[in-house]
């Protein structure tokens, strides 16, 4: 009888490193990113220490520093003025509006860099909600016409993805179909195929001050408890045109990364988010665990679980680390 004895291979370095199944790199990551009105604005979000919002020339800088890290793909979202914000959202099919400058600036200055940029209302609407809400209703096909709208102006300000983020029915579909009538067949879409209705969204919700005002999320966002609902929102998006398929959030949903990894051969996404970053980054300050290892674990194992994109706050921090 032979003795397995798996610790062979873990007993120096060098073969650790020789047999490790899965490898980071920057190429993996979108940045996000948080706009604000103004000029020489630096503010940083106390719930996600290290994440700031910034003003356009400010996320100039940002960005320039991302870039010379390695970081290149970036994911922008926009804090938008309470005065601008109305029932259907109609600030975010502006031109001139913050996000769409902002987008144009980051492209004018960095040609090169990657932009995903984000489709969904709710930092728009007044009601706090991915749809426009009547009657407490959030409503479908009527928020599909401002979704097509919002994303047409994002891509003619120079975004190369757009990222529907809002979970209605047949958004893609209608996005690629406004798209392509526009003439922006090589904008791409990363759907957010499986987002849930999640607790760890609430640090994001302050940064941009986008919580709804009334109700919750659970009549478009997933019920937590589901896992084959997971893979019909994937058949559609995929038969809808979808260029990638995105788990939202990433570390309760690892199962669900792999699932969507084993049942499609587009690109799997998945959104490290704001409530996951900030759980690392409280602990981490008391002390209680260490913030830099746990940071390269979680990132692990969400590419481990099968994403080929992992969209982090740590993106930025871990080019530092690398570095060092
Ligand atoms: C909403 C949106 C959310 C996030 C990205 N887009 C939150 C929500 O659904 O309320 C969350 C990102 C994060 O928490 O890091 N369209």
């Amino acid at each position: 009888m032979i003795t397995r004895r798996p610790r062979r291979n873990r007993q120096s370095e060098v073969i650790r490193n020789m047999v490790e199944e899965t490898t980071l790199g920057l190429n993996d990551f979108i940045f996000p990113l948080f706009i604000i009105e103004g000029q020489n604005k630096k503010i940083e979000i106390s719930s996600m220490p290290g994440i700031n919002r910034f003003s356009i020339d400010t996320l100039l800088e940002e960005v320039n520093s991302c870039v010379e890290l390695g970081v290149k793909a970036f994911a922008p979202f926009a804090s938008i003025p309470e005065q601008l914000k109305d029932k259907t959202g109609s600030e975010s099919m502006n031109p001139d509006g913050l996000f769409p400058r902002a987008i144009r600036e980051i492209k004018r200055n960095f040609p090169d860099v990657v932009l995903m940029t984000d489709v969904a209302l709710d930092p728009y609407s007044s009601d706090g909600h991915d749809g426009i809400v009547e009657n407490g209703e959030i409503l479908n096909d009527e928020t599909l016409e401002v979704l097509g709208k919002m994303a047409l102006v994002q891509a003619q300000a120079g975004a190369d993805i757009v990222g529907p983020s809002d979970m209605m029915d047949g958004r893609v579909a209608h996005i690629r179909k406004v798209l392509d009538t526009a003439g922006y067949h090589k904008v791409g879409i990363m759907s957010y195929t499986a987002k849930y209705a999640s607790s760890f969204y609430g640090p994001f919700r302050d940064a941009l001050d986008s919580a709804p005002k009334k109700g919750d999320k659970k009549t478009y966002q997933m019920n937590f408890a589901n896992s084959r609902e997971a893979l019909i929102e994937a058949e559609l998006d995929t038969q809808e045109g979808a260029d990638f398929l995105m788990v939202k959030p990433a570390l309760a949903y690892l199962d669900i990364i792999k699932l969507l990894r084993d049942n499609s051969n587009l690109p799997i996404a998945a959104y490290n988010i704001s409530g996951e970053y900030a759980m690392v980054k409280a602990a981490a300050q008391n002390g209680w665990i260490d913030g830099e290892k746990a940071m390269v674990e979680v990132l692990t194992s969400i590419k481990r679980a099968g994403a080929d994109v992992i969209l982090t706050y740590f993106a930025k921090e871990y080019a530092q680390y690398i570095r060092r």
